[in-house]
């Protein structure tokens, strides 16, 4: 039953329809919310292909070589560069709590990642070939995509025992283009609970203001201005529970957050972030990239 209506906590959920085909229900939902959650949009096969490509590009990384480069916090303007560099690139990013006083990982390796990123599906066929599919490119076209471009690709661990929390934000703040439009899409790879660290969102919230803007300023070094310190309504955030192979489709301005993950159990998700080739795409945005590797949509 592809369109059958449900929700995950109040979250508007339904099982995926059959290749992509929102409902005029569904946009609505979306409309009104912020987020979608599709339930079984790819396979859990998929899922663990993706996770064990991760696994494979992790054991090319060296985390003591990275460690070296920000041998101290006292560099962040080192931080900052790699970070800054790594939009047409495959990077990884530790978790901060991932070495101990004596800076030694706590965890193996693959358990101190936070993130890598940001453009695995350009520049590695499984990545590629999860990143563009057909189901994909019709979500986006029914949410209203003329141009569509994946602007960017997160592998996100969230490992056990150190999994960071991260505070409530939009994400147009760091993807920003005129008019807006930037949308997320987010994949469960591997159940996420409350007990793991799964996302939360306040329902509604994507159509508060643009709360922080976030940019290179003239220096280069990355700035975020608040444009608006009203406190987000926190006390209204659902969990967005999801297993393996959902998907979660929500809106650049949706507030979300997640907590630190302090189970014995990783969290591992896969999110791309859509922006219409349509919008301007300031010059002063963190992610640039080299001409060489051009942004293309869901073909
Ligand atoms: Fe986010």
């Amino acid at each position: 039953m592809s369109d059958e209506r449900n929700v995950t906590n109040g979250l508007p959920s339904y099982a995926a329809p059959a290749g992509g085909r929102l409902t005029e229900e569904m946009l609505q939902d979306f409309r009104n919310t912020g987020v979608l959650i599709l339930r079984d949009f790819v396979t859990r096969a998929a899922c663990k292909t993706l996770r064990e490509r991760a696994n494979e590009l992790v054991a090319g990384f060296d985390p003591y070589e990275v460690r070296s480069v920000f041998s101290t916090t006292s560099q962040p303007q080192l931080d900052d560069d790699y970070f800054i560099q790594s939009g047409d690139k495959i990077r990884f990013f530790l978790e901060s709590d991932a070495f101990d006083e004596s800076g030694e990982l706590r965890q193996e390796k693959e358990h101190s990642l936070n993130k890598m990123g940001h453009a695995m599906h350009d520049l590695d066929p499984v990545f590629d070939s999860f990143s563009r599919t057909p189901e994909l490119a019709e979500v986006a076209r029914r949410i209203g995509f003329v141009e569509p471009a994946i602007l960017q690709s997160m592998y996100i661990f969230k490992p056990p025992n150190i999994g960071g929390d991260v505070v409530c934000h939009q994400d147009s703040t760091y993807i920003y283009t005129e008019p807006e439009s930037c949308v997320g899409f987010w994949f469960a790879l591997e159940d996420a609970t409350t007990e793991n660290g799964c996302m939360y969102f306040i329902p509604g919230g994507h159509r508060l203001p643009l709360k922080k803007r976030n940019y290179r300023g003239p220096d280069g070094k990355l700035v975020t201005e608040t444009l608006d310190d009203t406190p987000w309504p926190e006390e209204r955030k659902l969990a967005a529970e999801a297993n393996a192979g959902t998907l979660v489709v929500f809106d650049g301005r949706a507030p979300h957050l997640s907590a630190a993950n302090r189970s014995p159990k990783s969290r591992h998700a896969y999110t791309l972030h859509v922006i219409d080739r349509q919008c301007r795409y300031p010059a002063e945005n963190w992610l640039q990239r080299s001409a060489e590797l051009p942004l293309r949509g869901f073909e």
